[in-house]
């Protein structure tokens, strides 16, 4: 169960805050003849915070899971009491946020995107290759997806965080090019592309190679936007003239056991 929380933390955090809530009624409650309604409020916010924090550490989650436990129940109420303003957009935004940064605690691979100029310069290298199957590990908003579909050439997506993966998919059906599948990147067959592109962070990188190595067929290829991986020399390294100086690993599969 602890697994669970720790893996899909929003649950745990949800779950603090409901397990709180009957215990500050219960502790409030009685006060409510001796106290104003205001303090009365801070009190129970301030102990719903301290409560819920206390079970998000119980249940394991990272350091700041503690803090957002602890400030949700007085960002809200603060709100509420302060301006009158309703609540549900607050609560919108904190599902928002959880359903597209849920999967950054846990695969340590936070949300940000390819940009044109790194896509174009993709799309030209499957060109020279004659490459037809694209994927992108973690496609996040599906742009790499968009960009290199067409003109002969299947790519695909695949993204895990929730929201990210309705926008994606959206966006794909909306402009017909692509295909956005909701996934685990290590549980994704590879073994039929071309080119494997992915853009992530340091931590997954060897195990990626892991399994990039022994599932990709011999001939095809290996892109790692940014995040080299370790101990294992790139056929190539691509420095980019974009503002970012965009550097691109490849790393050709089957090549050593080839020569
Ligand atoms: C840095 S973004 C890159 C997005 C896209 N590839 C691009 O270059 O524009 C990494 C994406 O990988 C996704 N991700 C992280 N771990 C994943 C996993 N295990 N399976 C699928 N997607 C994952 C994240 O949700 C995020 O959208």
């Amino acid at each position: 169960m602890l697994a669970l929380f720790r893996k899909t933390p929003i649950l745990g955090a949800l779950l603090a805050q409901v397990v709180a809530l009957p215990v500050v009624a219960a502790v409030t409650g009685p006060l409510s003849t001796s106290v104003e309604r205001v303090p009365l409020i801070g009190i129970a916010l301030l102990l719903q915070g301290l409560i819920a924090a206390g079970i998000t550490g119980a249940l394991g989650l990272a350091r700041w899971w503690l803090l957002i436990a602890f400030l949700f129940p007085l960002a809200l109420g603060s709100a509420m009491l302060l301006g009158n303003l309703p609540a549900w957009p607050f609560g919108i935004a904190f599902l928002l946020l959880a359903l597209v940064f849920s999967n950054t605690t846990r695969g340590r691979v936070p949300l940000y995107l390819t940009n044109p100029e790194t896509a174009s310069v993709l799309k030209d290298l499957m060109r020279d290759r004659k490459a037809a199957r694209m994927l992108d590990l973690g496609c996040g908003l599906g742009g790499v997806v968009r960009a290199l579909d067409g003109e002969g050439r299947q790519a695909r997506g695949v993204e895990n965080a929730p929201a990210v993966y309705l926008a994606a998919r959206l966006l794909s059906a909306v402009n017909g090019k692509g295909k956005i599948r909701r996934g685990d990147l290590w549980r994704t067959d590879v073994s039929g592309e071309d080119l494997v592109y992915a853009f992530l962070s340091p931590a997954p990188m060897a195990g990626l190679w892991q399994k990039l190595s022994a599932e990709m067929k011999p001939g095809s290829l290996f892109v790692s936007n940014s995040f080299p991986v370790p101990d294992v020399d790139p056929d190539e390294i691509w420095e980019l003239s974009d503002a970012r100086k965009t550097r691109l690993f490849l790393y050709p599969i089957g090549k050593a056991e080839a020569g």
